[in-house]
């Protein structure tokens, strides 16, 4: 059995879910129905999505320059760019999706005016390519009609023929199937997605028009657009945990152990997060930030995002764009209060907004609150050799960073008389847990006073840029460059360099990273976590906890499978998905309240882990 193509019914979506590459009118196309379906609309963004290549289309050409190619998809290209001009959300729809349907029918034109010369199943290809952005649609809301479509599709390739290798395997084409093929699809593509007349759509998808018509508008499963990123960062962040420094093993703390499988559990959330796999740990990777995630109109540039979007839960929208720098999560037990304002005194309001507002999931159990608070209290900052636990540098580091101390420590009176180090106190991990006003945010309206943020701490910044709130500043000689233009201070070329150099032993380790090699690999990292998830159905089936165990299964034997299905060693591959399978088996056993037969499977998952376990790296 070929183990890539295993189909294990509930078990899908495990992994975040990334977009396929298309041609730059079929990207422009999809990436503007996600954009139209922010709010407030970024427009700009739209247009730019039209304009400008985009890096995830195979064809680094743009929207409108592909458009203008065809036939009569051609002549549409004025109409968007007017519904763009004037903000005209139903007109974007229209025009984009009568274009992206004429496109598709233009090459199957042209791949029939080809077959003669033996090169139509080139441009077929590309046609079969645009019919991507409706495929999904079409699939769920009209199965009978996705069939039907299939069918045609591929009685069209084989109609093409095909010149075969140096003339060997030539198949001729077949005009007149073509033909009736093309015209099966031309009959539903123009009926559906270039009909005399759209229904008004309150969610921007390329859904069949006389399904909407007929059924309304049902919701298909949410993607991500085009040149999103919602994957690890590379290089992975080291986890540094308390316990673990301290010798002690995370399967002897049940509640800091459920805590991290919910901290990378999608379950927890609602739609669209959980569908497209995004837990705590997407963003906060491994405690710390993931500065590769990125998901076009939520995202304002890399690294960050704006949580209270239209995106990941209308209901909570604010209304503002306000895409922010994911935070680093390192030392949280010192950092509060919480949010990059410090709105939240409570780590624990905090995170049932994440989870209930934010990311629209169910409201939390107080054991689940419990748990992912006592992980997260255990995130350590990264060890530094070169500061002593007073936040003074040793003897051994630069000269220059030392001379950068001083400055820090040193009162301006540009800054009422205060030092770096009053806000970044040494002593107290180089923050003071206050707001502050500093000047780095723009004021939302005249007269606002929103402008105080929480101070951050420095430690670990070496390998957290960029910095402030918005991500503003590339690097921490940035960072000085700007205090020193803000607050006139005056200081000279070699005071900004020394004083950078020290931000940059202050916030520096010696093993910011994760390192993989032959015997640490990726694989076993996550299998390590997963069987340690595992380990608290030791205290949830003796407890009878329905509800959390099958959190807990749900979560971790779809990971079994998303993470075996990257791993090398092939042949232990199948001994990873009989581990899911018995892990599916105690659920099932849990849900049908026979708790005699889940000790049994669960004890029977034990005994299957040893013999797997040194096999699986
Ligand atoms: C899509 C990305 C994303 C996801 C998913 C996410 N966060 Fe965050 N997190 C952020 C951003 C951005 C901020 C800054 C928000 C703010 O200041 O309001 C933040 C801030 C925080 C903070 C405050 C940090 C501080 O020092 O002030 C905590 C704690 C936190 N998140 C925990 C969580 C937990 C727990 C989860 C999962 C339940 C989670 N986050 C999921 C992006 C994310
Ligand atoms: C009045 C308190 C205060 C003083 C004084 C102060 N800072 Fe800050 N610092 C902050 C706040 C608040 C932020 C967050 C700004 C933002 O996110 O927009 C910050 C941000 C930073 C950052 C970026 C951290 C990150 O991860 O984004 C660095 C680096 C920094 N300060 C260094 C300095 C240096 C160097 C000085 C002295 C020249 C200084 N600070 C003086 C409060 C202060």
């Amino acid at each position: 059995m070929l183990w890539c193509c295993l189909l294990i019914p509930g078990l899908t979506n495990a992994t975040p879910i990334e977009p396929v590459q298309l041609r730059a009118d079929a990207t422009a196309y999809q990436l503007s129905l996600f954009l139209g379906n922010l709010s407030p609309i970024p427009w700009p963004e739209i247009d730019a999505a039209w304009s400008r290549p985009n890096d995830s289309a195979v064809t680094d050409s743009t929207g409108y320059l592909l458009l203008t190619q065809y036939a009569t998809a051609s002549l549409l290209v004025p109409e968007i760019k007017l519904a763009i001009r004037n903000k005209d959300r139903q007109g974007l729809f229209e025009s984009t999706t009568r274009a992206m349907a004429r496109a598709l029918l233009d090459l199957l034109d042209t791949a029939q005016n080809e077959l003669q010369a033996g090169t139509a199943s080139t441009v077929l290809t590309a046609a079969r390519g645009l019919y991507r952005v409706f495929e999904e649609g079409i699939r769920n809301t009209d199965p009978a009609g996705y069939r039907e479509l299939g069918q045609a599709w591929l009685l069209l390739s084989n109609a093409a023929g095909s010149r075969g290798v140096l003339g060997v395997g030539a198949v001729d084409s077949d005009p007149a199937e073509f033909l009736s093929a093309k015209n099966r699809i031309r009959t539903y593509i123009s009926g559906n997605f270039d009909p005399a007349v759209f229904t008004r759509r309150s969610i921007l998808s390329p859904l069949p028009e006389m399904r909407v018509r007929h059924q309304g508008e049902t919701r298909i499963p949410a993607t991500l657009p085009p040149g999103s990123f919602i994957g690890d960062q590379s290089p992975l962040p080291r986890l540094v945990l308390n316990f673990e420094e301290q010798g002690i093993d995370e399967t002897q703390l049940p509640l800091v152990a459920y805590g991290d499988m919910l901290f990378d559990s999608p379950e927890i959330f609602g739609d669209p997060a959980r569908s497209l796999g995004l837990a705590c740990s997407s963003c906060h990777n491994r405690s710390d930030i993931n500065q590769d995630f990125f998901i076009p109109g939520v995202s304002h540039q890399a690294g960050a995002v704006d949580v209270d979007s239209a995106f990941f839960n209308a209901l909570a929208n604010d209304q503002r764009a306000d895409s922010l720098d994911i935070p680093s999560l390192r030392g949280l037990r010192f950092t509060g209060p919480y949010g990059r304002d410090g709105r939240f005194a409570s780590l624990r309001d905090f995170t049932r907004n994440v989870i209930v507002n934010e990311f629209a999931g169910s409201e939390p159990t107080p054991f689940m609150l419990d748990s992912l608070i006592a992980y997260m209290l255990e995130f350590d900052f990264l060890p530094n050799d070169l500061l002593s636990s007073a936040g003074r540098l040793s003897d051994t580091s630069p000269l220059a960073a030392r001379r950068g101390e001083k400055l820090f420590n040193q009162p301006f009176a540009q800054m009422n008389g205060q030092s770096c180090a009053s806000c970044h106190i040494p002593g107290a991990n180089f923050l003071d847990r206050k707001s502050h006003d500093i000047g780095s945010v723009r004021p939302a309206y005249a007269g606002s006073r929103a402008g105080a943020l929480d101070t951050p701490t420095l430690l670990g910044s070496r390998f957290t840029a960029p910095y402030f709130h918005d991500g503003s500043l590339p690097a921490l000689a940035d960072v000085v460059d700007w205090f020193d233009a803000r607050y006139s201070l005056e200081l000279s070329t070699e005071e900004q360099s020394d004083l950078t150099a020290y931000l940059e032993v202050v916030g520096d380790s010696e093993s910011p990273y994760e390192i993989f090699d032959e015997v640490n690999t990726p694989f076993k990292l996550m299998f390590g976590e997963l069987t340690t998830f595992a380990s608290t159905l030791d205290t949830l089936i003796p407890r009878r906890d329905a509800l959390h165990a099958g959190l807990l299964i749900d979560t971790v034997a779809k990971d079994l499978i998303a993470d075996a299905s990257v791993m090398s060693n092939l042949r232990a591959k199948g001994d990873i998905y009989q581990l899911a399978y018995k892990l599916r088996d105690v659920g099932q056993s849990i849900a049908s309240g026979d708790w005699q037969s889940a000790s049994l499977r669960w004890k029977e998952f034990n005994e299957l882990l040893p013999a797997i376990e040194p096999e699986a790296y």
